[in-house]
């Protein structure tokens, strides 16, 4: 059992749900997160915390092989995201749109996507001699 993240968080990408598994079992594409099957704890948490409500349990009749293997491919090449950085600013505008699918992107979350993206916070950069 696990859960997983549906088509409706595409473009979405709320951010909501990683601030609550305890797990941190969310990774991250340029514009949808993943849920990692093998780690997930089947706690359900999750669930609710979503505003687009792109999350379901794998038993859920909104769930399918198609989109748990989704899940699972890019939970293994995706970072890991523990913390809601700043959503898409049209995010509302594409909850509930059909289709969404076909804007999926297999690109991985970029640390500079957007201010108050996670990783966004001031860097240290490594000091080297001139
Ligand atoms: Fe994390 Fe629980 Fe959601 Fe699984 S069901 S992704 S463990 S919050
Ligand atoms: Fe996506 Fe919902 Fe999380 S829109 S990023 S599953 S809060």
């Amino acid at each position: 059992m696990t859960y997983v993240v549906l088509e409706n968080c595409i473009k979405c990408k709320y951010m909501d749900c990683v601030e609550v598994c305890p797990v941190d079992c969310f990774y991250a594409g340029e514009n949808m997160l993943v849920i990692h099957p093998d780690e997930c704890i089947d706690c359900g948490v999750c669930e609710p915390e979503c505003p687009a409500d792109a999350i379901v349990a794998d038993s859920d009749s909104r769930s399918s092989d198609a989109w748990l293997k989704l899940n699972a491919d890019y939970a293994r090449v995706w970072p890991n995201i523990t913390h809601k950085g700043a959503p898409p600013a049209d995010a509302a505008q594409w909850d509930g749109a059909p289709g969404k699918l076909a804007a999926f992107s297999s690109a991985p979350h970029s640390e500079d996507e957007a201010p108050g993206a996670p990783g966004s916070e001031p860097r240290t950069v490594p000091w080297r001699p001139r």
